[in-house]
C-alpha cells in the first residue's frame, strides 16, 4: 500500500489536487493507496496533551503510515520551508517505528519560482533521521497556480508527464526494496 500525504491544512490549498492526480494515477496502476489530507487531522490532535496521548480520530493516519511500503508526501513551501503542520504531523507519529525503511518520496510545490525545493530538501533531513529511504529523484512545481485550473485539474501536459516518470520511477524503487 503506498500512502499519499497532502502535507497542507490550508483551507482550499492546492496541494491536495496534487496528490490527488497522484492518488488517481496510482489507482490506475492496481496499487493500493491511502491518502492522507492533513486538513482532516483531528483539531484535538493541536492540544498539548496529544504528545502524551493521541486522539481516538489520529488513528487512521498512524495506521497509514505504519503500513505504508511507500510514501508520496506532497510539501508545499511555507516562509522558505515546508508547513509547520507537516513537521507536526511527524512529530504525533510513533517513534521509532514510523518511517523506519519505508521508501519516501517528495513533491514540492509553491507560488514562487523554486518549486518547494527549499521544503523538500529540509524535510527530507527529517525522513532521513526517521530512518526513511529516500528516492532521489524529486518533483518541484513552481508558480503552481498556474498549472491547475479553476477545478484544481492539472492541465499543464509537461507537469503531468514529470509526475507520471516520477510515480512509476518511484513505484519501482518500492517494490525493489520491498524485495
Ligand atoms: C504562510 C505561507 C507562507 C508561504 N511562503 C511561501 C514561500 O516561502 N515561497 C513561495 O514560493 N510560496 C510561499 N507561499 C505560497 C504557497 O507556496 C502557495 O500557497 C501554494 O499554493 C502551495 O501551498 P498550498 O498547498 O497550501 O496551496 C506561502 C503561503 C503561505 C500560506
Amino acid at each position: 500500500m503506498i500512502t499519499i500525504i497532502s502535507a497542507s491544512n490550508r483551507p482550499e490549498n492546492l496541494s491536495q489536487h496534487i496528490a490527488g492526480f497522484l492518488a488517481r494515477e496510482t489507482e490506475a496502476r492496481g496499487i493500493e493507496y491511502r491518502m492522507l489530507d492533513l486538513q482532516k487531522l483531528p483539531p484535538e490532535l493541536m492540544s498539548p496533551g496529544s504528545y502524551a496521548s493521541k486522539p481516538a480520530e489520529f488513528q487512521p493516519f498512524q495506521k497509514a503510515v505504519l503500513k505504508a511500503r511507500g510514501i508520496i508526501m506532497v510539501l508545499p513551501e511555507y516562509n522558505g520551508s515546508f508547513p509547520g503542520i507537516a513537521k507536526y504531523f511527524v512529530d504525533m507519529l510513533q517513534f521509532p517505528e514510523s518511517l523506519s525503511g519505508v521508501p519516501s518520496a517528495f513533491v514540492g510545490l509553491a507560488a514562487g519560482r523554486w518549486g518547494g525545493l527549499r521544503a523538500v530538501e529540509q524535510m527530507e533531513m527529517v525522513f532521513q533521521y526517521r530512518k526513511a529511504h529516500l528516492y532521489g529523484n524529486r518533483v518541484f512545481l513552481p508558480a503552481v497556480p498556474k498549472l491547475l485550473d479553476d477545478s484544481g485539474t492539472l492541465t499543464d501536459q509537461e507537469t503531468r508527464d514529470r509526475l507520471l516518470q516520477f510515480l512509476d520511477g518511484f513505484l519501482g524503487f518500492a517494490r525493489a526494496l520491498a524485495g
